[in-house]
């Protein structure tokens, strides 16, 4: 039986009821629609509208009710009430009879609602934080692990500069360190109790808001009765966030699809999070990346649909908002097991040190070192590149490196050259030299990551 019938003549149609029904998505909410109604049975009760016992008796009913359904989940769906706030209600009803229809005095399903939503979004939250957390250590450790093995590192997807495998490590990690503090800081925007606003103006029952807020463990309770029912603003925060961390698991995926590949070969991932092709035998494919990257684009269409959906809305509720939950729900579980599957991958993900150190000495990577080199002989930068450039084009018709063309030919293109240019051509100098901070060189990067464990 719906919440509301006293006003209608008719039952809704069913395709009404299919339609309008949100226990499909929000029976999720259980948890925190429990908590938050046991909370607001003694902040009414302090209020005078119920006695201590029938508050205690209500609140013996609802934690049953919370033992019962997260034995038996499917209780919830099968009840086929029109959502969450509706079944637990109920539910209380049928449990304890006409005191459980006390329970919703001076209470709205939009401050409820409201509620719920937020003590979830701090719940996963604070869930998101741990695995981000824990993708994070799986980044450190292969830093750690493969600090000094040397790769080229790519602009344009062209062979740069080399770089240190444990530099592109760490360059992550900053990555999802700012995604945490951006998560941190999301949560902690969200950190305020609806409870107690009604359905739009305000409850009409003196209660202490902020002994309420405390009760269900927000920092303050809100402020305005229109803005709090009409609030989703922690629900886009989430998605973005989501969406930005996605974006930077999308990149770290596609960057070892790529070392992954035949013509890289830089590194080889474990069969647990690979597989195979049912036709060709050779095959091992990097799925769990390709996943993370394809999931990608869920969690932006999640962030898009909340927002458009938003972005017209008039104060206060309106029910378009009860399409806020599918998207949030769905953000955060892909969130969640990319999370968990990146760090799945890294952990066992084997550095081919010959092939990246091979490909790290092709392509011309030391052509700056040239370049620096002329500068250091007192030629400006700008001319040095011009003549580099023209050994570069020379070396290439020989198919040969820099570093392998003889004294002579180099002095050709500027007399300056002497034979410690080769000593600078190295692998070894190019990096060495990266040793401002921030950059490459491995007492640089061994700070960096020093720092990192110790924050960690
Ligand atoms: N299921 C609704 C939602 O998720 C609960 C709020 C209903 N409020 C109302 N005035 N109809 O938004």
């Amino acid at each position: 039986m719906a919440l509301w019938g006293g006003r209608f003549s008719q039952e809704s149609s069913a395709l009404f009821k299919l339609f309008n029904d949100s226990l499909p998505v929000d029976y999720r909410l259980i948890e925190q629609d429990i908590v938050g109604s046991i909370a607001w049975a003694s902040a009414i009760t302090q209020v005078g509208v119920l006695t201590t016992e029938e508050c205690t008796q209500l609140h013996a009913a609802l934690n049953e009710l919370l033992a019962e359904t997260s034995e038996n989940p499917e209780l919830i769906i099968a009840s086929g009430a029109e959502d969450i706030h509706s079944f637990v209600e109920q539910s209380l009803i049928a449990k304890v009879g006409d005191l459980g229809k006390k329970l919703h005095t001076g209470r709205s399903r939009n401050d409820q609602v409201a509620t719920d939503l937020k003590l979830w979004c701090k719940k996963e939250g604070q869930e998101q934080l741990e695995l981000l957390a824990k993708l994070r250590t799986a980044l450190i450790k292969l830093a750690e692990r493969e600090i000094d093995a040397v790769m080229p590192g790519y602009t344009h997807l062209q062979r740069a500069q080399p770089v240190l495998f444990g530099h592109w490590c760490l360059a992550y990690v900053e990555m999802f360190e700012r995604d945490i503090s951006r998560l941190e800081d999301a949560l902690k925007r969200a950190d305020t109790c609806p409870l107690g606003t009604g359905a739009l103006a305000g409850t009409a029952y003196p209660m202490d808001r902020v002994k309420l807020a405390q009760s269900l463990g927000f920092a303050a309770p809100t402020l305005n009765s229109l803005d709090t029912v009409s609030d989703r603003d922690h629900v886009v925060e989430i998605c973005s966030d989501a969406s930005i961390s996605m974006m930077h698991l999308s990149r770290m995926a596609e960057d070892l699809i790529f070392f992954n590949s035949g013509e890289a070969g830089f590194i080889e991932l474990d069969d647990e999070v690979t597989s195979g092709s049912s036709l060709m035998p050779q095959k091992k494919n990097p799925d769990a990346l390709e996943l993370i990257r394809g999931k990608t684009g869920r969690v932006y269409g999640s962030l898009i649909g909340i927002l458009t959906t938003m972005k017209a809305l008039p104060l206060a509720y309106n029910k378009d908002m009860q399409e806020d939950k599918e998207g949030l729900f769905d953000v955060m579980d892909s969130w969640a097991i990319c999370l968990e599957m990146a760090a799945l991958v890294l952990n066992g993900l084997q550095v081919n040190r010959e092939r990246t150190l091979v490909a790290a000495q092709q392509g011309y990577a030391n052509s700056t070192e040239l370049a620096d080199y002329l500068v250091a002989k007192g030629m400006p930068f700008r001319e040095a590149h011009h003549v580099v450039g023209e050994a570069v084009v020379v070396a290439i018709a020989k198919q040969t490196p820099l570093e392998d063309l003889p004294l002579e030919e180099l002095q050709s293109f500027s007399a300056i050259i002497e034979a410690d240019v080769y000593e600078c051509l190295t692998i070894e100098s190019c990096l060495a030299k990266r040793e401002a901070l921030g950059g490459t060189s491995l007492p640089q990067v061994k700070s960096a990551l020093a720092g990192k464990k110790a924050n960690n």
